[in-house]
């Protein structure tokens, strides 16, 4: 009891240090982030590529590339101001997390300026205006015509967009169901657990080429029937904005919104051949990559675990309190919010710009250590207490106990246990996908937008995750049967 009323002190203590050191206040008065990026060299541009003809990715020679309207947009942004580009891809909702934070430097991702968003960044001349349509299902074409057909169901979004907002005010009672990407909703619509969608023209369109099984509710007219796209910059730097609205002033006076749609439907036409030939490169990259973060999260979690297990074994007190704190902190908070935590205070709080593959195995590599470290403990206290009592009689110091008779035995205990949470953390790390590491799950995700199949992706994930575990597990039996032989 005691105990656990000095851990509580200490999560207290560690979380308002936390929230002192990240009170944005401290930091105010920054320059014009213009400085910085010409600094840098680099344009770092943030969106959501589940947005064809807008972002989406798709297939060159076997290598993955942006294509969309707005990557043009981007590469004539970076171009005019000699600045190299970098697109960054992640999910819609994070995106203006990610501008705060200074993890990019741009949004264009078909963004609609809105009053709450105004509050947190700064737009720049809108570059388009889009219409605002409702998608559904061929087979229930009867039934909804109208937009009071409507009323009492469900009706699905993309998460955090404008079209949330709409289906949420102009639809009598809708029954809303926001999910973070576009193919899900799609995916939601074609298995009929929502009645619509409310989504952009031009996007619906890419859509409704490759499923045949949806169309347009054309009798719903929307109020707020158009919007207008801008590009989202910090706030406060006019500098950049002005960069920004030249190159949009040039966009306009070449019509050059015209030529960056139709190469982005040549990008999404030329992808022809079968989904293997098409896709299959997406998924190897992925396989590499889940490999990569699964092994460096277990082995940099072992080397990490093995040490707070020593912590959480050792004589002193304020040691085994440290560790305990560290365990519990990180067993009892999903995975999902570490890796968050990892992504966003890297750069928030620390000010360090690291990548997202080396953040996702950061927060694996943390969330390992702790599971680890209580596998390796309780190998440890498994062993027989005698054992050490006979050791230390015959005259053996404490090293040379738990060297020589102690974790001989111990890794036999630990070695399966090891394995189990292999095979967990390779599962586990498609979690790393929400902050763009372009591991199995991303990929599949990425190949969902560009097929505009949002299915058979998930379906091939899967598969490739269950063949990974199982050779894993396999692999694991042989060695403890090994293990069992030399008993
Ligand atoms: N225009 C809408 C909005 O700003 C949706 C944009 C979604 N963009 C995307 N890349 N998924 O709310």
């Amino acid at each position: 009891m005691k105990q656990l009323g000095k851990l509580f002190l200490i999560f207290t203590i560690l979380v308002s240090a936390a929230m002192f050191y990240i009170n944005p206040d401290a930091n105010a008065k920054q320059e014009d982030q213009w400085d910085k990026i010409k600094e840098r060299g680099e344009l770092r541009v943030g969106l959501s590529a589940d947005y064809a003809p807008y972002e989406f990715e798709h297939n060159v020679n076997g290598k993955s590339e942006y294509a969309g309207i707005d990557i043009e947009l981007a590469k004539k942004v970076a171009k005019d101001n000699n600045l190299k580009l970098k697109i960054v891809n992640m999910q819609f909702d994070s995106l203006l997390g990610a501008i705060k934070t200074g993890k990019v430097d741009l949004i264009i991702s078909g963004m609609t300026p809105t009053p709450e968003r105004k509050k947190e960044v700064d737009f720049s001349n809108s570059y388009m205006t889009v219409s605002q349509k409702m998608i559904i299902k061929k087979s229930e074409s009867d039934q909804l015509k109208h937009i009071d057909d409507f009323a009492n169901k469900k009706i699905g979004v993309q998460k955090q967009t404008q079209q949330e907002k709409i289906a949420q005010t102009e639809i009598n009672n809708a029954k809303i169901q926001s999910l973070t990407r576009v193919p899900e909703v799609i995916m939601s619509l074609k298995s009929g657990k929502i009645s619509g969608m409310v989504i952009e023209g031009p996007v619906a369109e890419a859509y409704l080429k490759q499923n045949k099984d949806l169309m347009f509710a054309d009798g719903v007219k929307f109020k707020e029937g158009e919007k207008s796209t801008a590009i989202a910059a910090p706030k406060d730097s006019p500098k950049l904005m002005g960069k920004l609205n030249n190159t949009i002033k040039d966009v306009k006076d070449k019509n050059l919104i015209k030529d960056y749609k139709e190469s982005a439907a040549n990008a999404m036409k030329k992808d022809d051949g079968n989904f293997f030939s098409k896709y299959g490169s997406f998924f190897i990259k992925g396989i590499q990559n889940t490999i990569l973060i699964s092994i460096v999260g277990v082995l940099l979690g072992t080397v990490f675990g093995a040490m707070i297990a020593l912590l959480k074994l050792s004589k002193f007190r304020v040691l085994r309190w440290l560790a305990s704190a560290y365990i519990e902190f990180l067993r009892g908070t999903p995975l999902l919010v570490q890796v968050f935590l990892v992504y966003f205070g890297t750069t928030a709080v620390l000010g360090l710009n690291i990548s997202a593959l080396i953040c996702g195995m950061i927060a694996l590599v943390i969330n390992c250590s702790a599971y680890i470290a209580e596998i390796i403990r309780a190998g440890i206290n498994a062993v027989d207490k005698g054992q050490t009592e006979a050791a230390r009689s015959l005259g053996l110091s404490y090293g040379q106990t738990m060297k020589s008779v102690i974790l001989p035995q111990a890794i036999k205990n630990i070695l399966p246990a090891l394995g189990n949470e292999f095979v967990t953390v390779i599962k586990e790390s498609s979690i790393v996908s929400v902050i763009g590491v372009s591991e199995i799950m991303f990929n599949a995700q990425v190949v969902q937008g560009a097929s505009f199949d949002p299915f058979t992706p998930l379906l091939v994930a899967a598969v490739l995750y269950f063949i990974l575990t199982f050779t894993l597990s396999r692999i694991m039996y042989f060695f403890e049967g090994r293990l069992k032989v030399s008993d």
